[in-house]
């Protein structure tokens, strides 16, 4: 089965699975959600294959990364997803918090349904996930210049949920889950720093949202940390009373003269870089080219 099959099969079994929570309601709040570019489900069939079992897995570890997205969006009050706007800016916070608590319930129903070490490796990696927010909204209250927490982090809240992926790629294969472990743990790091990075060089329509949003959420990212150890003094204090506030073009331009100015970008990539080759070691036994693709393609993307 050709991968842009696979994946419209596990779009089908999200798409059943929300019908059979019986609701109307649900059924309308969900048609105005977009499948983002399901990197979770391409990792989990590159490792485990196509069956029914991992399309499952697949679909339902889509619909636990739309939960968190969904609960995201209110926290970082976003008002875009995706290009479209978001379920908390078109129906409201309640809404929105609801939605993704009847998609994280009805996925976990049917996790557990499946081999029982794919619910334990995935509620696992929602504990996780959700102390990475909770690290996220602490690190924002204030400006910072903490890599390390930072890094751990990104590792909370964004690979924990890619590390299941693979892990459950590896029970279904019946392969060494720990050597996916740290595949996924450093896949996903490297895709938090570029995702990052890209917050600052893209513009809002590549995006799908506005462009340096995590700047104006007064979130502090790599990119920015590297920066502004560079600025002088007086610099350095323009940054930190631009932060968290909107920005006009100028100062937009600003910031994003001097990211390029003091190679922060450059240096944001090869640490990113320094991740990605710790996943490629990790996997460069096991013989599976589809592996070093994917780490590839999320270094190279551009939204
Ligand atoms: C996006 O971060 C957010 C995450 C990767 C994880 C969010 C997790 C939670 C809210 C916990 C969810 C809990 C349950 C029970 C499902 P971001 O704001 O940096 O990325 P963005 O720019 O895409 O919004
Ligand atoms: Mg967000």
């Amino acid at each position: 089965m050709g991968l842009e099959f696979a994946l419209e099969r596990i779009k089908a079994y999200i798409d059943m699975y929300i019908k059979e929570c019986g609701n109307d309601e649900v059924l309308n709040l969900s048609s105005h959600l977009s499948q983002g570019k399901m990197l979770r489900s391409k990792l989990l069939l590159a490792i485990s294959g196509v069956s029914e079992d991992s399309l499952r897995a697949c679909a339902l570890i889509e619909m636990i990364q739309s939960a968190s997205l969904l609960h995201d969006d209110v926290i970082d009050e976003a008002q875009t997803r995706r290009q479209k706007p978001s379920i908390n800016a078109l129906f409201g916070n309640k809404n929105a918090i609801m939605l993704g608590d009847v998609l994280y319930s009805k996925a976990f129903y049917e996790l557990s349904c499946l081999d029982v070490r794919l619910a334990q490796s995935v509620s696992s990696a929602v504990v996780r996930l959700s102390i990475g927010e909770i690290e996220d909204v602490s690190l924002a209250s204030r400006f910072h210049t903490d890599k390390q927490a930072y890094i751990k982090m990104c590792g909370n809240k964004t690979a924990a949920l890619i590390v299941a992926a693979a892990e459950c790629g590896a029970i279904l294969k019946g392969l060494n889950k720990n050597i996916y472990r740290i595949y996924g743990e450093n896949l996903g790091i490297a895709f938090q720093i570029i995702d990052d990075i890209l917050d600052f060089t893209q513009d809002s329509k590549t995006l799908g949202k506005p462009s340096m949003s995590d700047f104006k959420e007064g979130k502090v990212t790599l990119p920015l940390m590297l920066m502004y150890e560079k600025l002088d003094e007086n610099e350095r204090e323009i940054v930190q009373n631009l932060w968290a506030k909107e920005l006009s073009e100028e100062q937009e331009i600003w910031i994003k003269v001097r990211m390029q100015k003091h190679n922060a970008i450059s240096q944001s990539i090869d640490e990113a870089k320094v991740y990605a080759n710790k996943a490629f070691m990790a996997v460069a036994n096991e013989n599976n080219a589809k592996l070093q693709e994917i780490i590839t393609q999320m270094i190279e993307r551009t939204f």
